[in-house]
């Protein structure tokens, strides 16, 4: 293993009804809090009215910023820092799912920085300093609701970079409740599902180092996802299937798994590429590049695929070399999220090969990446073909 440091900063509160502590977790002393939300949805399902009769009973004085966008933009970030530096605010509230939790970080990090919001994001400055933040999640996907990375999109320059400054852009807190994401509607409970399954694979092929408990944790978040995944689908209003999707998610990404070792990645990287000039869900592009990027990748490591297909996939190595039984787990991927209804080909968005350069160019815009395998120009491009 590599040598590391772990520190999570961030109280996890999780359960039904535990938006009754949320009072007591603000910090003393707050007098202002920006409340961060969406498009509306939890004002359709309730959530809305329960956090404001809480914030009313801890006594603060309430501002709102509402329309983050899915995919959220920089000019969002920007107008929330402008509140922030404008109204004083001392705290601020992220309700929501993954897109409203990173605009928060961002924000809380903007608004105790000179410059343009935009320098943190593409890590032309650090910040040293931001406004403590807490989350009520909405959406089990991202795993957000428990680490320091954000994602932000400048639509100007079709640019969509991860940033975070750890313990800065942590949470202080987050709360948790299965019942917050009954409401999600069915295309969303899939990228969920596909976005916390790939955040488990890009730990899973990691650069070379020994890790047999990490492996059987990550397999172990696996098959109780892929379990769970078609149960809840069947039925999106089970509060049992829905805790399950939800503790998975945060698990999936909260650094619980991901130590002593460097996650892939890759694929991430080249998904932000594509929703910068593309304004697709994150997921439905993972589904469509992840698989490809196995394959092209397949001869790195054949063991570490086969290993996969078995473990997790249920494969029969019986009388197979690994190279069979590692593309029979390809598929088995691959027919796994098609019969939940993810997204195939980029063609599904209606995505042709016009726009392959711009793409290209913005995956490599930090260099060479990857930590199982370093991808180049050519590598993207071709995983890019491969998903026409
Ligand atoms: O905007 P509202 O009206 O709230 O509706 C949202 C939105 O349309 C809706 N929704 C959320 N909770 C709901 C609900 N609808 C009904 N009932 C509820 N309870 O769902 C839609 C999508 O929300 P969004 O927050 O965009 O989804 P998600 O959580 O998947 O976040 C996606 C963003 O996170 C980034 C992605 O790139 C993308 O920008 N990521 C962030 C990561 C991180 N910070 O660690 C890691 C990820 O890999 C990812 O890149
Ligand atoms: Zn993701």
């Amino acid at each position: 293993m590599d040598a590391f440091t772990f520190h999570n900063p961030t109280k996890l509160i999780f359960g039904k009804d535990q938006i009754s502590q949320l009072p007591s977790l603000i910090p003393d002393g707050t007098k202002k809090v920006l409340v961060v939300y969406g498009g509306g949805s939890i004002k359709k399902n309730g959530v809305y009215d329960q956090v404001m009769s809480q914030l009313n009973e801890a006594g603060v004085e309430v501002q709102e910023l509402s329309g983050v966008e899915p995919n959220p933009k920089l000019t969002t970030v920007e107008k929330g820092v402008q509140i922030c530096k404008e109204e004083n605010i001392d705290f601020l509230l992220a309700v929501g799912g993954g897109s409203v939790i990173d605009c928060t970080k961002t924000i809380a990090a903007g608004a105790n920085y000179d410059g343009a919001p935009w320098d943190l994001v593409t890590r032309k400055a650090k910040p040293e300093s931001a406004l403590p933040f807490g989350t009520v999640l909405t959406l089990a996907a991202t795993g957000s609701e428990m680490n320091a990375g954000a994602v932000i999109t400048n639509w100007e320059t079709n640019e969509k970079y991860g940033w975070g400054a750890a313990p800065l852009t942590n949470p202080t807190f987050s709360i948790l409740d299965p019942a917050y994401t009954v409401s999600v509607p069915r295309d969303q409970t899939i990228y969920g599902i596909v976005d916390m399954m790939t955040h488990l694979f890009e730990q899973y092929f990691h650069n070379p180092t020994q890790s047999p408990v990490q492996d059987e944790m990550v397999e172990g978040v696996l098959r109780a996802v892929i379990e769970t995944a078609p149960k809840l689908l069947d039925n999106l209003e089970s509060l049992e299937h829905r805790e399950t999707i939800l503790y998975a998610g945060t698990v999936a990404l909260n650094g619980m798994l991901q130590m002593g070792y460097r996650g892939d990645w890759a694929s991430h990287n080249i998904e932000h590429a594509v929703s910068a000039v593309y304004d697709i869900p994150h997921a439905g592009g993972l589904a469509i590049l992840f698989p490809n990027w196995m394959k092209h990748n397949l001869e790195v490591n054949e063991q570490r695929f086969a290993r996969l297909a078995t473990k997790v996939f249920g494969v029969n190595p019986e009388g197979k070399g690994d190279k069979e039984v590692a593309e029979e787990g390809i598929k088995a991927l691959r027919s796994f999220w098609s019969s939940i209804g993810a997204p195939e080909t980029l063609a599904d968005y209606e995505i042709g090969d016009d726009k392959f350069d711009i793409i290209v160019d913005r995956a490599m815009k930090r260099g060479p990446f990857g930590n199982f395998n370093q991808l180049h120009e050519e590598d993207v491009q071709r995983i890019l073909e491969m998903s026409k």
